[in-house]
């Protein structure tokens, strides 16, 4: 038996968390009985999660203070703490993340946004917070353009993705967070539904080398998608297809933003320059993990520049701003007509 599968048949959930519970009961008994359960599965915060499972349950906000002696009705609190007990992230549980600042919905098809792709935004913003054209390759959520967007007013951006159900996630992201009118969303391998060049090219590539899947936290290799995950052999698959696409994506003086795994802040920058593209900076995470690379065209004269960029000449409207006036928007970033299947650009949005 895999031991993927092995590890979930050994999970037992307790008996109290096996049934809905049905009749009122104090708020103590539910998390006393919580807490034993979670700490027990091996969830490292258990308190914690306890409280904030049973507040999702009871439809409070999260911080309000529950009186212990309080009988409540829990409905899905029992089934919830089940779900936990088996290591599924809090995340998908509870439905939403946080992330910079917005609050997202998450689902099975795609990763659950991390704090340390905050550090790719925080990068993004400081390195063009003049972009008008923004493109996101493997958006999941769509967490890092709709931050992006949201940080921009006059920004417009496409995400793509490989799985339409995650396309169609950062869509609803970008409706709930009021940025759909500045957001488009395709189903497609990296950029081959597009053509056009962007100020700023944004992505956080799957980059764990596939050996190393079978170690990770049951909460991710249980739970999350291993296409959001498996980075190849050596991890350095998406990047190459990225360094290869990145010199025909980038306008005049665009930057790329990309976030690495650990370890890697040499052979992506290596590969990055192979392409013909500098590393203009190197942005650590909070916990001091270099985690953005910024990277850009070299210095140099802009036709001989522009003239080595692959696809220059398949240059399309998404480089000018209407003669209209009108101010440029996703539709301007067009998807290719394709009948590649999966390549073809899907809108999603
Ligand atoms: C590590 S996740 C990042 C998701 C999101 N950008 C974030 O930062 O949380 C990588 C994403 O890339 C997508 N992906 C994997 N291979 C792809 C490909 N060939 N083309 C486009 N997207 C791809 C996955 O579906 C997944 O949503």
């Amino acid at each position: 038996m895999p031991l993927r599968a092995a590890r979930m048949l050994a999970v037992r959930v307790p008996p109290c968390f096996s049934n809905a519970m049905i009749a009122p009961r104090p708020v103590s008994a539910l998390l006393a009985e919580a807490v034993a359960a979670l700490a027990a599965a091996g969830v490292e915060a258990p308190v914690r999660e306890a409280r904030l499972l049973l507040l999702h349950a009871l439809a409070r906000p999260v911080g309000t203070l529950l009186d212990r002696a309080e009988q409540v009705l829990a409905p899905g609190f029992a089934a919830m703490v089940a779900r936990r007990v088996r290591r599924e992230p809090m995340a998908l549980i509870l439905g939403r993340q946080g992330f910079w600042t917005l609050e997202l919905e998450v689902s099975r098809d795609t990763l659950i946004p991390r704090a340390d792709s905050e550090a790719v935004v925080e990068a993004a913003l400081a390195a063009r917070p003049d972009a008008r054209r923004v493109l996101d390759l493997g958006t999941g959520t769509g967490c890092l353009l709709l931050s992006v967007l949201n940080a921009l007013p006059s920004a417009w951006g496409v995400g793509s993705d490989l799985s339409p159900a995650a396309a169609a996630l950062a869509g609803r992201n970008a409706r709930a967070c009021g940025l759909a009118d500045r957001a488009a969303f395709l189903a497609g391998d990296w950029a081959a539904p597009l053509t056009g060049r962007f100020d700023l090219v944004l992505s956080n590539p799957p980059y764990i080398p596939t050996v190393d899947l079978g170690m990770l936290m049951p909460e991710v290799a249980d739970h999350e998608p291993a296409r959001a995950l498996d980075g190849g052999a050596d991890g350095l698959d998406a990047y190459r297809r990225l360094a290869e696409a990145l010199p025909g994506l980038l306008a005049p003086g665009g930057v790329a933003v990309l976030e690495l795994g650990i370890g890697q802040h040499e052979t992506v920058p290596a590969l990055a320059r192979a392409a013909g593209l500098a590393v203009l900076a190197l942005h650590p995470d909070l916990g001091g993990v270099p985690r953005a690379l910024v990277l850009g065209f070299p210095r140099g004269p802009m036709k001989k520049r522009l003239a080595g960029a692959a696809g220059f000449a398949s240059l399309q409207s998404v480089q000018r701003e209407p003669a209209s006036g009108r101010l440029p928007g996703p539709q301007d970033a067009q998807p290719r007509a394709s009948s590649r299947g999966r390549r073809g650009g899907q809108v999603a949005q």
